[in-house]
């Protein structure tokens, strides 16, 4: 069996954005969202393009964990731009618009719901999709996934298709800067979540082993002074990198448990991404070391690169779990969703659906240990208080 290791081209360093000056075309969309539009990037952007020539079309209007109707608005503003390059600058959110919108634009009427990792979508006979993250996390500017929400249920699904690997990410450090600090640490667990997740998929390798070990050193070192710094341009720089690695690591053998328990948070108590797969994580290595040495061995090599020196692999992988929710600690990170401001009664009241739609997300079947609905239950109870899991 022949496997692949796609990722995009990467620009980063000082002068990231000049890549822009070698791109060939004319008429480009600024896919983006209003907070980010009035912090000025995409008319920095806009004027960089237009210098060179190009027809630019800004759509400002995605919303976080967009919804398909705003992926369709997002795609008839590509059509009546006949757009030939698509800039998304943004959080998660956008880039995955974008990507989405995309999808519609060269194929109209298509439904995302159905979208497999094997469809020919021939997006390049259209467009090319340049991302410009705004926040250091996601990764999205180095996958072939999107996670979009229903309008009617409002469940997020995740998907994957090869053509959707962005043409190129440019890693723009002056455009983290002012994100806040919560949405710093949620998004640094976030990148640390990949990276984590893919270590331990059923379909990691070589090339996304080495991609996830760099960015879990990188999480560790990074992101305190992201927080304590946030102006450090080196520590903004050095968590874009960090969550593209991440990104290409996942996005090459996928994310598991706390992203299918994470999914499911944002879908039915609309917590943020990044928060929730972040509060699972180390509750998922817990679970997921208890019965498996070789799982177990697995955490043991990630501990390793942040000081967890522990012999035994199944000690040494509950520290690594102790290691993350340290840092948590340290960044002001919640470790529980009680800590996280969910409360009681939502809580108990969105169970039965926060466990169906766990059990429904496609990522849990990469998982290196089985679980069922009781398990998903018992978890999501455990998340709640706070307590490790011991099952
Ligand atoms: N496709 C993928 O590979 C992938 C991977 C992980 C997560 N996701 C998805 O990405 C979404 C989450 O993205 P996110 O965590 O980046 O959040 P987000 O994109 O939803 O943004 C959160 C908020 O931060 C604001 N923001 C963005 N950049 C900012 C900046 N520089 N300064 C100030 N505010 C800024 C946004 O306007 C928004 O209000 C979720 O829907 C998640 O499921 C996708
Ligand atoms: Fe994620």
């Amino acid at each position: 069996m022949v496997w692949w290791f796609s990722v995009p081209k990467v620009a980063f360093g000082e002068d990231a954005l000049t890549e822009l000056d070698q791109l060939k075309g004319q008429r480009a969309i600024i896919v983006t969202d209003r907070v980010v539009a009035d912090l000025g990037y995409p008319a920095k952007v806009e004027s960089m393009l237009k210098n060179n020539g190009w027809e630019v079309t800004v759509w400002a209007e995605a919303e976080s964990d967009p919804r398909v109707s705003v992926v369709k608005s997002a795609a008839d503003a590509m059509t009546k731009s006949s757009a030939d390059l698509i800039v998304a600058i943004g959080g998660g959110s956008v880039m995955d618009t974008a990507k989405a919108a995309w999808v519609l634009y060269v194929n109209p009427g298509f439904k995302l719901e159905e979208l497999t990792p094997f469809d020919t979508l021939n997006l390049r006979s259209k467009a090319r999709l340049v991302c410009i993250p705004t926040t250091a996390g996601t990764g999205s500017d180095a996958t072939k996934a999107i996670v979009v929400r229903e309008d009617d249920t409002g469940r997020k699904f995740a998907t994957i298709n090869p053509e959707l690997t962005p043409d190129l990410a440019i890693l723009e450090p002056t455009f983290v800067k002012d994100l806040p600090k919560t949405m710093t640490a949620y998004t640094g667990m976030d990148a640390l979540t990949h990276a984590v997740e893919s270590y331990a998929s059923v379909w990691k390798n070589d090339f996304s082993d080495a991609c996830s070990m760099k960015a879990v050193t990188m999480v560790f070192e990074w992101l305190p002074k992201s927080m304590s710094e946030p102006h450090n341009l080196l520590a903004r720089e050095k968590m874009l990198v960090a969550a593209n690695l991440a990104g290409m690591s996942f996005g090459n053998s996928q994310v598991s448990l706390a992203h299918s328990l994470g999914h499911s948070l944002g879908s039915v108590l609309r917590v943020q991404h990044g928060l929730a797969v972040g509060i699972s994580l180390p509750y998922t290595i817990e679970y997921n070391s208890a019965e498996n040495e070789a799982t177990a061995r697995l955490y043991q090599e990630l501990g390793r690169l942040v000081g967890v020196l522990e012999p035994d692999p199944f000690k040494a992988a509950r520290a690594f779990a102790a290691k993350v929710r340290e840092l948590q600690k340290m960044t002001g990170f919640p470790r529980s969703l009680k800590e996280a401001g969910v409360k009681r009664t939502d809580f108990d009241k969105g169970l039965d659906k926060l466990v169906e739609y766990a059990m429904m997300d496609s990522s849990i079947t990469m998982n290196p240990r089985d679980i069922q609905s009781a398990g998903i239950r018992r978890l999501y109870d455990a998340m709640f208080e706070g307590r490790p899991i011991d099952f």
